[in-house]
């Protein structure tokens, strides 16, 4: 397996990758093969052939079984080649091994999140051991995504209202990218994740630590606003697309979809993310999503609050 990617492949990096780059290339050469054969003959026919003055008269012209049933014969034991090849290897990629480590991936506008059987939430980043098998059970909170690996050679849509599922072994270790390849709105060039294969030891220890270890209140707001879709909507310079802008929001009078007004407030901010449905701001659609306490935690929501304060 290649390392480093080729002309028209990425870098191959999953125990799929071999059996899915065999095939391609396989494919590939099956069509090239057939093209130079086609388009050389029928320009050799049309050569050899040409009319010329004093030429015989044409031949009343039969069939040849021999040439009929090779070219019949021949690319049919091809293209079963190829279906068994890619039946087996689609079968191979659409049944995760039992022992399988279970990942949550939850899609929306514009961001990955990753959820451990542990309870641990990452947004943007899903570690996992190298050599063994993960499998990613999938949901969007919106619109329909997809979720695509490169160099582990799969890709899963993501679809709102049920469960999709996807795996893989990744076998070298390093930063994967993650694009979305569903189109999904303004933001879908941006809808970026990586995954981050680690030895085992590594991943227990990431496992093991707090990633807001150590940190400000207002550090924690900062990480969780950038590492989850807050960035996406809530702008910090004061445009206000498709969402409030963070600039001078806190402590400002809103009038919301009824005609009410409320404070920009704790109390507001947490239910923005708990129940974002129940007081949108007038002049804004309702496509903000629910956070609940396991994705942003009560002493996060602190320092999203302490965050947007500090945005003036
Ligand atoms: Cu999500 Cu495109």
């Amino acid at each position: 397996m290649s390392e480093t990617g080729t002309f028209w492949l990425p870098p191959a990096s999953s125990t799929f990758a071999g059996d899915v780059d065999g095939l391609f290339y396989f494919i590939y050469w099956v069509c090239v093969v057939s093209f130079a054969i086609l388009v050389g003959a029928t320009f050799w026919f049309a050569w050899h052939y040409r009319k010329r003055e004093g030429g015989p008269p044409v031949q009343q012209l039969t069939h040849s079984t021999v040439l009929e049933v090779a070219w019949s014969v021949i690319p049919g034991i091809i293209m079963i080649a190829m279906f068994v090849w890619g039946f087996k290897t689609f079968v191979a990629m659409n049944i995760a091994p039992s022992d399988s480590m279970v990942v949550y991936v939850t899609g929306q506008k514009w961001s990955w999140d990753f959820t451990y059987a542990n309870g641990r939430n990452v947004p943007g980043e899903l570690h996992v051991p190298v050599n063994k098998p993960v499998k990613l059970i999938m949901n969007s909170k919106d619109v329909i995504h997809s979720f695509f690996v490169p160099e582990f050679r799969v890709k899963m849509d993501v679809i709102p209202g049920r469960y999709t599922t996807l795996w893989f072994e990744a076998t070298t270790t390093g930063e994967k990218q993650v694009f979305c390849t569903e189109y999904c709105g303004k933001d879908h060039s941006a809808m970026l994740a990586k995954v981050v294969v680690q030895t085992q030891e590594e991943f227990d220890a990431y496992m093991d630590t707090d990633p807001f270890a150590g940190m400000s209140l207002l550090e924690r707001g900062e990480k969780i606003y950038n590492e989850n879709a807050c960035k996406g909507c809530h702008s910090l310079d004061g445009s206000a697309i498709v969402a409030p802008s963070f600039k001078g929001l806190w402590g400002k009078e809103e009038t919301l979809a009824d005609g009410s007004t409320v404070k920009v407030d704790a109390d507001y901010i947490l239910s923005s993310l708990r129940d974002p449905g129940s007081q949108v701001v007038e002049g804004f659609g309702p496509i903000m999503p629910v956070y609940t306490e396991q994705q942003v935690a009560d002493e996060n929501v602190l320092g999203l609050i302490e965050y947007i304060k500090s945005v003036k």
